[in-house]
């Protein structure tokens, strides 16, 4: 269904930069490059486009970055750039084709009309007649400052000045925001094999059995309609901590027009390393050799013991008089049977499922000691029930619809994702939350008022039930303002009586999104920040039900300084994360200014996970994130007690993401009673050292490089802001003890990677 308003989301507004921050790749060989002899002029006038006008006053300005970062941060509107360039009919021997002449001029912010000697070469990528009369203002397109600017001209067209001197000249226009030319490096070429023929090695993940057995599938488009191409495709895997070469093949390969070969390869690889692979395909007669890589995913953690283990928070808390719901989350062989001891009046557990319900009628503390026991052993632990005031006690577990589904979520989506909680296992590491984020409600509210779901979620009762006979809980969204960020109905006005249709429909947490509230809003004052989030906890006040409470309002007005005084559980401190290095350490490692006001049931929240298939709406893709990235954003989030939403497609899950999300040692940082977060103690260059103290007096440290290149360091304790001398370190990925340590240790840390120690105080 279509949405009856389109809010500019700031999840939109960050994809904006994080492609102009991504958009690099290597210009083609052998030919002119452009990226010096820019000329910039602010302002518009139609004689720019003459290749007659004298532009030699105008500011030099670079094409690989947009016009913000040089000078003209303010500049919106139009402007005009210019180049003068030679191109050489020599081009034309080598190339692979000759009839056609590339003019590559990058991505432009965010609409552009461009002249090749005072004629029309393109608008907006289009390439267009040497006739064309380009309209006066620079029509929209839709995202056009996303598309690349690549103008085809037949060799023989008479606007190409060969061997003299040509004119390029484009009038950009920017609507607001960022603007100008940026990367990728403009250029001039012949048409190439390279303009037809691309690398997709996103499109099929790695596949990883029993730690050390890869499979994948290469991808290799050729998206000319007319042309076969013939080539060497070369394939390599390498050890990027000793060069090692673990798989290496080369085949002459038959590129189809219009088709795309799958090409896979197996191999088996024990190192356990940050390993790349790297493909080529080299064209028979072309000079240009096409190439790309990615990472190759490895497993640290080692597979859960055939014994029980009982995993999740050691303290949960839920008030008095209202409906308890806890699955206690076990690993190991089933059967499995679970027995507990202390469960306070009004409880029960159910053996089979390990799943406790019931309703506690006083405040108190209970501690519950739970058994697990299989054919293979036994676990025991200590569950600290806690009947008060405060939910939320170790930071919320679950899955949110929105980074993979988008506004495309249904009712049969949410099913699936709380049957892969069971059917993956996830649920016995203690993941619990089976979220709704946008696109469920209905247009329209019903004659009394009362909020629905749209045809995607016909029964929420239903589906509340459905989730809840798992043992997880169910959350839903809503906005303070009339309607949500992707357009939906917002609360506004009708705040007590949703969070009564929600408790209702049996609704265990609600994401609260301030979206349109900025056009209710008087002003950008703390009151008026915290005043729809004051409203919304005194509805939520009034239900009897246990309702977990997330602010999402980007971090405005330093929402963690305040975030608790308003009820929140937990708080957005950013924009919308998407998944790139830039975006998930961008946000992750500014997070240490909110450290201090994070506790027991008031949570810093950097915004979901972005490991897995991932897409925000109905086509979606592998994460762009390296392996050593999503290492890095595990170990990070969990050092910061940040509350764990995985955003992608349960139902494919690969053995990589799974072995992310089910390492217990990693997530018992993040779910740690103390309820403290890192704080960032050691920053030298490209390495940080972030540190947590954890409830049994030992710290969990990650030891980070942000850097491009490996690291060896020598990180000292005292560095870590450690007093003593002598420390017990364990890996925790790998789930290993690395022995005793007197005043630091020797580490070797993969770019973007991470090493993830607990460091006990030696005896
Ligand atoms: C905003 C939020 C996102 C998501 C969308 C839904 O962008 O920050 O997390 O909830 O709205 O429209």
């Amino acid at each position: 269904m279509k949405p009856p308003v389109k809010i500019k989301s700031p999840f939109i507004l960050s994809l904006l930069l994080i492609s102009f921050l991504f958009s690099c790749s290597q210009p083609r060989q052998g030919n002119i490059l452009l990226t010096d002899g820019w000329k910039f002029q602010p302002g518009d006038n139609p004689s720019f486009s003459s290749p007659l006008f004298n532009d030699s006053s105008w500011e030099d300005i670079s094409p690989l970055d947009l016009w913000d970062a040089q000078g003209h941060a303010d500049l919106d509107g139009y402007a005009w750039y210019r180049i003068h360039v030679n191109i050489p009919s020599s081009l034309k021997t080598h190339a692979y084709f000759k009839d056609s002449l590339i003019i590559f001029l990058g991505k432009i912010d965010d609409r552009d009309q461009t002249w090749l000697n005072g004629k029309p070469l393109g608008q907006n990528g289009k390439t267009v007649s040497a006739g064309t009369k380009f309209p006066d203002d620079i029509p929209n397109g839709g995202e056009t400052w996303a598309v690349s600017r690549k103008y085809m001209l037949a060799a023989d067209d008479l606007r190409i000045n060969w061997d003299g001197e040509n004119v390029i000249a484009i009038r950009v226009f920017d609507r607001g925001g960022l603007g100008g030319m940026y990367g990728p490096a403009p250029y001039i070429s012949m048409r190439d094999v390279g303009d037809y023929v691309t690398f997709n090695l996103r499109k099929e993940p790695f596949m990883i059995s029993r730690q050390v057995n890869y499979k994948k599938i290469i991808v290799l488009n050729n998206a000319s309609t007319k042309d076969d191409f013939d080539g060497v495709l070369s394939v390599e895997v390498i050890n990027q901590e000793n060069d090692r070469v673990i798989f290496s093949e080369t085949t002459t390969t038959h590129l189809k027009a219009g088709k795309a070969l799958r090409h896979s390869i197996s191999f088996i690889n024990v190192d356990t390393a940050n390993c790349l692979l790297q493909c080529s395909f080299k064209p028979e007669k072309s000079k240009n050799i096409i190439t790309a890589n990615v990472g190759a995913p490895y497993i640290l953690t080692p597979p859960p013991p055939a014994s029980p283990r009982i995993n999740g928070p050691r303290v949960y808390g839920t008030r008095p008089g209202h409906p308890f719901l806890y699955r206690i989350p076990v690993t190991g062989e089933r059967p499995v049977s679970i027995d507990v001891k202390g469960l306070p009046e009004g409880l029960k557990i159910d053996d089979n499922t390990g799943i406790i319900t019931g309703k506690i009628l006083r405040k108190g503390d209970y501690p519950v000691r739970i058994t697990a026991r299989n054919a293979a052993g036994t676990d025991t632990a200590t569950l600290l029930i806690r009947a008060g005031n405060t939910l939320a006690l170790t930071p919320p577990m679950g899955w949110n619809s929105w980074n993979v589904w988008g506004l495309s979520v249904d009712a049969d989506k949410v099913k699936a994702a709380a049957d892969a909680f069971l059917s993956t296992g996830l649920a016995d590491h203690g993941w619990s939350y089976i979220n709704i984020d946008d696109g469920w409600e209905a247009p329209h509210r019903t004659p009394d008022g009362a909020i629905t779901g749209n045809e995607k979620f016909p029964d929420f009762k239903d589906l509340s039930g459905y989730v809840h006979s798992k043992g997880l809980k169910l959350g839903i969204y809503s906005s303070p303002g009339p309607y949500t960020c992707g357009g939906y109905l917002g609360s506004y006005q009708h705040e007590f009586q949703d969070a009564k249709t929600w408790a209702g429909w049996g609704i265990d947490y609600i994401k609260y999104d301030w979206c349109s509230y900025g056009k209710i809003a008087k002003d950008n004052s703390l009151e008026e920040l915290q005043k729809p989030y004051l409203l919304m906890r005194k509805a939520l006040d009034t239900v009897n039900r246990d309702i977990v409470y997330s602010l999402c309002q980007y971090g405005m007005g330093h929402v963690w300084e305040w975030g608790a005084t308003v009820g929140g559980n937990l708080w957005r401190t950013t924009g919308d994360i998407t998944d790139t290095w830039n975006s998930m350490s961008g946000i992750g490692f500014r997070q240490n200014t909110a450290s201090p006001y994070a506790s027991p049931g008031h949570w810093n929240d950097p915004d979901m996970l972005v490991v897995g298939w991932v897409g925000w709406g109905p086509h979606i893709r592998p994460t762009r994130l390296t392996p050593d990235e999503q290492y890095t954003h595990i170990s990070l989030w969990s050092l910061l007690s940040a509350p764990l939403l995985i955003g992608c497609d349960l139902t494919r899950m690969d053995d990589f993401t799974m072995s992310l999300l089910t390492n217990d040692e990693v997530l018992a940082v993040d779910q740690d009673p103390l309820g403290k977060q890192a704080d960032k103690v050691y920053v030298k260059g490209n390495i940080q050292y972030w540190t947590k103290p954890l409830a049994d007096g030992s710290w969990a440290a990650g030891i980070f490089n942000l850097g491009e290149g490996k690291e060896k360091i020598n990180v000292m304790f005292s560095d870590l802001k450690l007093k003593g001398n002598s420390y017990e370190v364990r890996d925790l990925w790998r789930q290993k003890n690395l022995g005793t340590f007197h005043k630091g240790m020797e580490l070797k840390i993969p770019s973007h990677g991470v090493v993830l120690l607990k460091i006990t105080r030696g005896v």
